[in-house]
């Protein structure tokens, strides 16, 4: 079966199809000829990952699941939420962001977080949704070069180094993206 990934980043999509057993086939946006930007106007998660599963099945047929990611505050109500990856403004960039967000908790004595992933799936006419949380803190600085987007401020529950200080395999481990991922392929890997 062949399932789309809303997806253009190929490390992504190769690391979820190595969790795949042999049944699923997994492609992206790119190679379903795909190269529109499709909107992501919702106001949480789910919505946002929904429009975009959605966009795919509807417009070119497929079986498709598609994720969405948010860094929550808690002081801060759960901002920036859906939208982490403009925190900062345009262009996106994770130095605005993290230098927003830093700012923004000064004085704050809470520092808790979660990142959350949400993924939906369509299947065969249903519609299945994945969570996966890392609670965590922000750091009062930035530490560590590894890592994407907020890595360098968050550190996660029950450790000592920021996400970005870790192994791509330590973080993968216990990241909200991975947890989500490991729901969704028990799920696939347990309809076949
Ligand atoms: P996306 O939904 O995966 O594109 O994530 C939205 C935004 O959340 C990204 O642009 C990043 O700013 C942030 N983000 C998502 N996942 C992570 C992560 O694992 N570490 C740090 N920042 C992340």
């Amino acid at each position: 079966m062949k399932l789309v990934f809303a997806t253009n980043n190929l490390n992504k999509l190769q690391e979820v199809q190595e969790m795949l057993s042999g049944h699923i086939q997994l492609v992206s946006l790119k190679d379903i000829g795909c190269f529109e930007d499709i909107p992501e106007t919702a106001k949480t998660l789910e919505g946002n990952a929904k429009i975009k599963a959605d966009h795919i099945t509807e417009h070119y047929g497929y079986n498709c699941f598609a994720d969405d990611t948010g860094l929550e505050v808690h002081s801060l109500n759960g901002a920036p939420g859906v939208h982490s990856a403009r925190y900062g403004g345009e262009p996106r960039d994770a130095h605005k962001n993290m230098d927003k967000l830093l700012k923004n908790l000064i004085g704050k004595e809470d520092r808790s977080a979660q990142f959350r992933t949400i993924i939906t799936l369509n299947l065969n006419g249903k519609h299945y949704h994945f969570e996966g949380i890392c609670k965590g803190y922000i750091l009062n600085t930035k530490r560590g070069d590894g890592g994407f987007g907020y890595d360098p401020v968050f550190q996660p529950e029950g450790f000592e180094s920021s996400f970005a200080e870790m192994s791509f395999e330590t973080k993968n481990k216990i990241s909200h993206r991975g947890l989500a991922v490991k729901k969704l392929v028990d799920f696939l890997n347990s309809i076949n």
